[in-house]
């Protein structure tokens, strides 16, 4: 019997030794590729430490470039550095209205005196607080900020700042209101896809945390390694990683073998479309529309979309337009000011190419 049930996973054994690793949100000890935007972004908040104002940044480039954990590491090491600089980070996505990043900004003070007090009162408080130190300011994806007065109050009242906006698109920042344009005049940084070497390096160091040693097999992480080159996003490898281990796990196996991380591509489907062959009925209607009437409004584009026969109702066509958005196949743009307020454009990614790449 000797030696037979060696490659077999015992019940209580796991290859995992910190899958805590494979989270998208896990900010590891070291960022590699990413030191030069980093010694230009911290080259803005310098003046800071002498007690100037800042210089502004505003950062884009693709999802899963890196630009989130390159900041989260440097407000990390700021907060060690010096009790003088306050970093402020906030998710726009979660908070979108100047009323709700006024409270979060509360919150993050331990303000606790918050209710029934109006944006102009709470701000008050925050201003004098703040402007007892300096402050490092991260607007995280800033394309869903719904608007923009918060940015006026912080630009026109904070006097010591580096304000840093982040995003998908390069745009977004022309489209600004002039009145905040003219005040921000930020540096600009891309932060452009990892190449196949960069994406390798990165998920290597990421399979040193996450698995017991010499788990995964070299051709599955090749395998894994390329798909996520691919696609450009690294959030990819480190999905891709965890399901081809759970799958192992799963068949008790002591390794992860080329046929596991397979297994593992053939579920990306949900998480992420490669082509259009592959949407759902509703999405790939979507977007026939969308590259027939690309660079309309969400609402007029609703519209159009109800005409040719479609029933979702605006939420959950919102829902697949975000899917679609997250896949690349269409650009979504917010647009600031305008005579109606803010708009939202829907285009066609090829179009997006065409003009821009
Ligand atoms: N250079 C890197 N070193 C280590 N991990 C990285 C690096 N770049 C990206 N990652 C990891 O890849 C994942 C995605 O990165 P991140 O969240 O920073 O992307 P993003 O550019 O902010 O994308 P999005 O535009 O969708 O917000 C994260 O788990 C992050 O830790
Ligand atoms: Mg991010």
């Amino acid at each position: 019997m000797g030696g037979l049930f060696n490659d077999i996973l015992g019940s209580g054994e796991t290859l995992f030794k910190n899958d805590v690793a494979l989270d998208f949100s896990f900010v590891p000890k070291l960022i590699p590729y990413r030191e030069r935007e980093q010694r230009t972004i911290a080259g803005c908040i310098k003046p800071l430490f002498n007690e100037k104002s800042g210089k502004n940044v505003f950062i884009y480039g693709q999802p899963g470039v890196g630009k989130t954990v390159a900041l989260t590491k440097i407000l990390e090491e700021l907060q060690e550095e010096t009790d003088e600089i306050i970093p402020v980070y906030i998710n726009c996505w979660k908070h979108n209205t100047t009323y709700k990043i006024v409270i979060e900004i509360c919150d993050m003070m331990d303000f606790k005196f918050v209710q029934n007090k109006k944006t102009e009162e709470l701000f008050r408080w925050i201003k004098q607080n703040l402007n007892k130190k300096s402050v490092v300011f991260v607007f995280d994806e800033a394309d869903k900020l719904e608007d923009f007065d918060f940015l006026y109050m912080i630009l026109e009242e904070i006097y010591r700042k580096t304000i840093i906006l982040i995003n998908n698109y390069k745009d977004w920042i022309f489209e600004l209101e002039d009145r905040i344009k003219s005040r921000l005049m930020p540096e600009i940084i891309e932060f452009k896809p990892y190449n196949y070497e960069e994406t390798k390096g990165i998920l290597k160091q990421r399979v040193e945390w996450a698995f017991v040693p010499n788990v995964l097999g070299n051709d599955a992480f090749e395998l894994i390694a390329k798909k996520t080159f691919e696609m450009q996003d690294i959030r990819t490898g480190l999905y891709l990683m965890k399901q081809a281990g759970l799958i192992a796990e799963d068949k008790s196996s002591r390794k992860i073998t080329l046929e596991h991380a397979q297994h593992a591509l053939d579920k990306i489907k949900d998480f992420s479309i490669k082509s259009p062959e592959e949407l759902a009925a509703d999405e790939k209607l979507i977007l026939d529309l969308v590259r027939q009437n690309s660079g309309k409004r969400i609402g007029d584009f609703f519209k159009i979309y109800q005409q040719s026969g479609g029933k979702l109702v605006y939420k959950s066509f919102q829902r697949k337009i975000d899917k679609l958005q997250k896949n690349r196949f269409i650009v979504v743009e917010k647009i600031a000011g305008g005579n109606e307020g803010n708009t939202t454009i829907i285009k066609d990614v090829s179009e997006k190419k065409l003009t821009e790449f």
